[in-house]
Order: C-alpha cells, then structure tokens, then sequence
C-alpha cells in the first residue's frame, strides 16, 4: 500500500503552476460522446479520475489518446450504450455520462455512481429534469437507464443550484430540438467551462455564470479543441498548505476570480494576498489568526471542496472558528484525523468548532475522501516531525502527483511503498 511521509515544518516557499480542474475535465470528456470528430483537450493532467473517465470513453468506443496534458477524443465510433459497474462505482461523475450517452446513443444503460462517500448525493433531479426534456427514465435503485423519445427543450427549475444535475441537462439537451432553460442552476466555473467548450464544438448555450442557462438545440456538434480552466480547488488547497506553515508561495497560472470566494477567509486568517488576473502570491503570518465564521455555499459562495483544507490551517489559528457544511451532510470525516495531530476540533451535526492550538504533532493519519486527504496532508506539513498519510488513492483522485507539487514549494513529502502502513 502505498503512503506518504511527510517531515513537517517547513515553511512552504516558491511558485508553482496550478494544473487544469479535475471538475472541469470529467463533464468535458463527457460531453466528447455528443461530438463527431476529434476534441483536443489541453490541460488535463494525469489524475486517477481523469484516467477512469478516460476508460469508460474507451469502453464506449471511442478513440483517445494523451499527449503530455493533452488528451485527444475521438467519439465517432461510439457503440455501447452502458458502463461497466466496476468504472461506474468509481466516481460520482459517471453519471454525468447518462445524458451524453442517452442523447448520442438513443439509450444510456448504467449503474448508480460512486464517488467520495461524503453524503447520500442523491441523483433525483438529474433524472427529473431528464425526464422533463423527454427521455424515458427508469431507476431501481441500483441501476438507472435513460432512452430518449421525444427530445424537446423545456423550462426546468431546479429547487437547488445542483452542479452534476446541470451540466446532465446541458448534455441531454444540446442536441435537443427547441431551447431548454435551466432555472436556478449552478453557476460554478466548471459549468461555464462545459458551456465554452460545447459552443466551439457548435452548440448555441447562454447565461452560464447566472441562474439561467439557456441551451438553444442545433442538429450536431463537430471536434473542438479546448483548454480547460486552472483548478481553482488546488488553488485554495496550496493556499491553506501555505498559510499552515508560516510560508510565502506564488500561484501561476490561476483564474483570479474563481478564487474570490476563498479570499476574505485568508485575509482574515492574517494573510497578505496579491494577485493579478492569473497570478496569486501569497504570504502567511507567524500565527494565522481564527477565522470568525465560515459557511459553505453553491458558487459563487465559499467552496464545500474548500472547507477541509481551510479547516486544517485554521487548526494552528490563534483562537476559535467556526465552520458550517451546508451542502453535503458528511463532509468532517477529516477531523477525526486532524485531531490525531493534535489539532482540537468538534462537531455538532454540520457545525465544526475549530480550537486553535500552538502547534500540531507529527501522527500516523489516513485519507478519508479527496478533499479530506488533502487537508491530513496539510497538517502533516505543520506538524514537526515524521508524519504517514496512509489510503492516498483518495488524493490521486484529484491532485496530480501532490508530493512533487509540495516538494517544488519546499516541503519534505516522499511517496513510499509500505505494505505495513495500514491505519485502522
Ligand atoms: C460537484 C463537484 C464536487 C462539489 C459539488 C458541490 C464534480 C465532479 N464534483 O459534485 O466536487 O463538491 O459539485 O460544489 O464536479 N443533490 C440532490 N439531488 C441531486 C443532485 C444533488 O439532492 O440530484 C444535492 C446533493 O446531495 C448535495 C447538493 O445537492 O447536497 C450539491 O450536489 P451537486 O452540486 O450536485 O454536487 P455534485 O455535482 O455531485
């Protein structure tokens, strides 16, 4: 099994390119099953994620291959119309796949997805507003198939900005006849990074970034070539490394205001924060400072990807904060491990209470889930000492190779093979 080790306390120093959003590549390959023609795809990194989705695009039919960051799809000759189990339980972004697949093939036959196991993430209004376009959809609760009738845009309304329910209908309704508008929907930067790459390939889709999406259907869609946006969740992940150890990074290569939402809490964290449009530097105190209340919200609210690595800085923050997860009901799984640094932290149902402490402890940790695991590795870089971050499958998830990342930033982080590191 492999692991990590870190000797913590080092103050991160140093720049560092920030690579493209795990969140943005999945629905783009995606939506690859709708286009005829090759898609070239820049900044994708090598991500366990990006690799399974990859798989599942094989599986299909199509062709793709990977230069460098670049991965080049060509969907012509899909000719399956299911996922296999195993693909589908291994991230919750497979079902992004049902309205693709649904609206290219006639049919899309797949299992319920997996994913980080951070709530019940129920897929309801996935399949209502499939339903509503006009696809037949049946589920019984381990299976879920979508065949398509009578595609025809209509009005949805979302009862929540839900990101994967959005970006389902934008794909089931692409190619529909008429004009589909999305009330309510999400309006995270990874939608209107979908929406840019569509409307190269010929799609007509409006008003991404504001509660209504307006997807004006047209007949087909044609290769496109496409960068995908920097990782706004890596951003804030390297951000919260920095400020844990004392340290002064530069970030290249991000999009500034995707990163807005996460601002005030590192200015008042004590942070001094500079940035232009794709550059961030940023330099942290001796002692952070608490952060008096934190709440997470849709976009372009304080990022739920965020909450965890935030609230492993704040562990070592002169004072108390306080933290909210209003959007997935079992998002702390990390705090079990944070604590097992020393940090002190409780929880009451989806409030985390964060009692800074002078200093955290070197410990052996596991990851719990994506963003979980980035945050046990953002104590071990504060904790003096020899820390093992074990279950680190979690972090390749979304993180591409994250111990060079942290290395080029100074930290001492090493990837080993150690089969006797299993952290019950
Ligand atoms: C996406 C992101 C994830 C991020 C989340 C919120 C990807 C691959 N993942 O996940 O990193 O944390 O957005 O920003 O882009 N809900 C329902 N019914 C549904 C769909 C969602 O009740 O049909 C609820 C969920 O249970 C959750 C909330 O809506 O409580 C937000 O979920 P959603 O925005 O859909 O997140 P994902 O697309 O799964």
């Amino acid at each position: 099994m492999k692991c990590l080790k870190i000797n913590g306390g080092r103050k991160l120093k140093g720049s560092i390119d920030v690579h493209g959003a795990k969140n943005s590549i999945l629905p783009v390959l995606c939506a690859t099953v709708l286009i005829n023609g090759k898609s070239v795809i820049h900044n994708c990194p090598t991500l366990s994620d990006v690799e399974v989705t990859v798989n599942i695009l094989r599986y299909l039919g199509a062709n793709v291959s990977r230069e460098g960051n670049t991965l080049i799809v060509d969907a012509t000759s899909i000719s399956r119309s299911n996922i296999l189990e195993p693909q589908m339980k291994e991230l919750r972004s497979s079902i992004i796949f049902l309205g693709a697949l649904a609206s290219r093939t006639g049919q899309a036959c797949l299992y319920l997805p997996g994913g980080c196991d951070i709530g019940l993430r129920p897929i309801d209004l996935h399949l209502k507003g499939l339903k509503a376009l006009g696809y037949e959809v049946f589920t019984d609760g381990h299976n879920v198939c979508a065949t398509r009738r009578d595609v025809i845009g209509k009005e949805i309304v979302l009862p929540f900005p839900s990101v994967g329910a959005t970006e389902n209908i934008i794909l089931a309704s692409v190619l529909a006849k008429g004009t589909t508008t999305i009330v309510n929907a999400a309006r995270e930067p990874e939608i209107e990074d979908l929406a840019d790459f569509l409307n190269k390939a010929g799609a007509r889709i409006y008003g991404t970034s504001t509660p209504t999406i307006t997807i004006e259907g047209v007949n087909e869609l044609n290769g496109a070539e496409h960068t995908v946006i920097p990782d706004r969740i890596l951003a804030t992940t390297l951000m919260s490394a920095c400020a844990i150890t004392g340290g002064r990074i530069q970030l290249n290569n991000v999009c500034m205001p995707h990163i807005m939402p996460t601002l005030p809490v590192f200015d008042e964290m004590g942070c001094d924060v500079s940035y232009n449009y794709s550059s961030v530097k940023i330099k942290a105190p001796n002692r952070l400072k608490r952060v008096k209340s934190i709440e997470t919200m849709a976009y372009p609210g304080f990022p739920t990807d965020c909450q965890a690595p935030v609230m492993s800085a704040l562990c070592v923050a002169d004072g108390t904060s306080i933290i909210k997860e209003t959007i997935f009901e079992n998002r702390f799984k990390h705090i079990e491990q944070l604590n097992l640094f020393g940090a002190d932290i409780s929880v009451n149902d989806r409030i985390a209470v964060v009692n800074g402490v002078n200093s955290l402890h070197s410990a052996n940790a596991k990851c719990t889930d994506l963003r979980g695991g980035a945050a046990v590795v953002i104590a071990g870089l504060s904790a003096e000492g020899e820390s093992t971050i074990t279950d680190i499958q979690h972090i390749d998830r979304g993180y591409e190779n994250i111990e060079h990342q942290l290395s080029l930033l100074n930290a001492d982080v090493k990837r080993i093979d150690d089969e006797k590191q299993q952290i019950k």
